[in-house]
């Protein structure tokens, strides 16, 4: 079966038609920057032309850069302010006329990792990453995704009320800091190291914009959990956000 998946970033705003059953994209994705800034109104309006670029009539899924509960928008870390507590699902299915499904955006990537990627058919704990403008997390208990997590905002060492690991670790710190691959491989290590320690996962899967230059990084990790690069690279947020609208398609 085929869904449209559209992943909203902080840059850009992608979206193909996926084959829900193997995690294929079905034609070439298309991509839109993202608005700046990124109101509700203006994002809506490139989702509507990615959906008309596919000319699609069915119900599509979302991924988003934020809290997203039962398609409220709850959080802003790398989005305009509006999106926090906006019904987000309500406003996208009004300006496309299609039936919507919202989720986190790591969320959507682990969904697509657990199931076509390096997660595939895992048991136990499985934590997903996605490491890029911020750090996103998708956590996974025998399969089961227990959503929302938020790990990219936990507070290391003596962080201020401003500053969370994101800031810290995340690819943006390394870009903006013009940090060397050691200097920061040092820093995502300090961090996952504390994830470790909370979590204690059987694996350790790392996506985003960083997962295919894991040669240059993963020498100065120091864990004890397995970690491995995601497979499914940039389409991880699109094809998982196809696979989370499934039930819209599907009624149960
Ligand atoms: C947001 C998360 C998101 C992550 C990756 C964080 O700043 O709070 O919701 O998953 O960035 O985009």
């Amino acid at each position: 079966m085929e869904i449209l998946g559209i992943d909203i970033g902080g840059s850009g705003i992608k979206g193909a038609p996926v084959d829900i059953e193997t995690g294929e994209l079905t034609a070439d994705r298309y991509r839109i920057p993202t608005p700046q800034p990124s109101k509700p109104a203006a994002v809506a309006e490139v989702v509507h032309t990615i959906v008309k670029h596919f000319d699609w009539s069915g119900p599509f899924g979302c991924a988003f850069p934020a809290v997203v509960q039962h398609g409220v928008t709850r959080s802003a870390a790398n989005v305009d302010d509006e999106w926090i507590d906006f019904n987000a699902v309500d406003l996208f299915a009004r300006t496309t006329g299609l039936p919507v499904c919202m989720i986190n955006d790591a969320d959507a990537a682990g969904i697509a990792a657990m199931a076509h990627g390096s997660g595939q058919d895992l048991s136990g704990v499985v934590l997903m990453l996605t490491v890029g403008t911020g750090i996103g997390s998708a956590l996974f208990i025998d399969g089961i995704l227990v959503p929302n997590t938020e790990l990219g905002h936990l507070k290391l060492n003596n962080m201020d009320a401003e500053t969370d690991a994101e800031d810290y670790a995340s690819d943006r710190a390394r870009k903006a800091e013009d940090l060397s691959w050691k200097a920061w491989g040092k820093r995502l290590n300090e961090y996952l190291q504390h994830v470790e320690f909370i979590f204690s996962p059987d694996l350790i899967i790392i996506g985003g914009g960083v997962s295919k230059k894991h040669a240059k990084y993963f020498k100065y990790l120091d864990l004890k959990t397995k970690i491995v690069p995601a497979e499914l690279r940039n389409e991880a947020g699109i094809i998982g956000a196809a696979m989370a609208a499934r039930d819209l398609a599907v009624p149960a």
